[in-house]
């Protein structure tokens, strides 16, 4: 059996089957970018969080870093918290809801600026103004020499950068929601740029998909 017969059918829900198994395929990859890019200590905001998969995965190797999850959807929260017991990821502190499209919810600067911001496979099934929203964010609570790491299948100027990230993109379109679909990272540029953002790196990452970091405008 391929792995695409065992996976399951596309469901951006949260809690679904096929967030676990993509969650569970990708962690590994992006944990070890993180080890080469993550400093020794510090505070890191996960947007998006879902089920709190990733946070709970990652947790035990930065000992020193606090990871804050959040999600718009608080009904996901029992699922993040149900990671810690006891001393068993006490470096991952209570989820807080942060919906990226409303600004009114994002943390306050005047309290903490965070040293990483990372946000796994959310752009793909969000709006496009998903973009300026995570820019906006980032560009309020990022710490001045943070980085924000954004990871998931892109589309390079205006072109599949892979058959299989094609085949993808026309799934997703065709659960006909409107705006979903694989983004630019071109378009995330731009949107970045217009926070003070940069692109500083593109990393490759299995199955034709990338983390994209950036950092302040200097
Ligand atoms: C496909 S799941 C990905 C979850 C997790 N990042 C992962 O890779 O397992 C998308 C998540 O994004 C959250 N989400 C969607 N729109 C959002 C928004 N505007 N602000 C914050 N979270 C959002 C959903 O509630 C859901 O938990």
């Amino acid at each position: 059996m391929t792995q695409a017969d065992q996976r399951p059918a596309i469901d951006p829900r949260p809690l679904s089957s096929y967030v676990a198994w993509a969650g569970n395929r990708n962690k590994g990859p992006i944990l070890a970018v993180f080890k080469e890019i993550f400093p020794k200590s510090g505070d890191a905001l996960e947007l998006a969080s879902g089920s709190g998969l990733h946070v709970k995965y990652f947790a035990p190797h930065f000992p020193s870093i606090c990871f804050h999850p959040s999600d718009c959807d608080a009904d996901v929260f029992g699922e993040i918290k149900s990671s810690r017991s006891g001393d068993r990821n006490a470096n991952v502190v209570d989820p807080v809801l942060i919906d990226i499209m409303d600004p009114a919810t994002f943390p306050n600067p005047k309290y903490l600026l965070f040293d990483v911001i990372f946000v796994i496979n959310l752009f793909q099934v969000a709006p496009i103004s998903i973009q300026e929203g995570v820019a906006r964010l980032a560009s309020s609570a990022l710490a001045p020499d943070g980085i924000l790491a954004i990871y998931g299948p892109f589309m390079l100027d205006g072109e599949y950068t892979a058959a299989s990230n094609e085949a993808f993109d026309k799934e997703i379109l065709a659960a006909g929601v409107a705006e979903w679909g694989l983004k630019d990272i071109r378009d995330l540029e731009k949107a970045a740029a217009r926070f003070g953002l940069k692109l500083a790196r593109t990393l490759d990452l299995p199955t034709n998909n990338f983390i994209l970091l950036f950092n302040r405008l200097r």
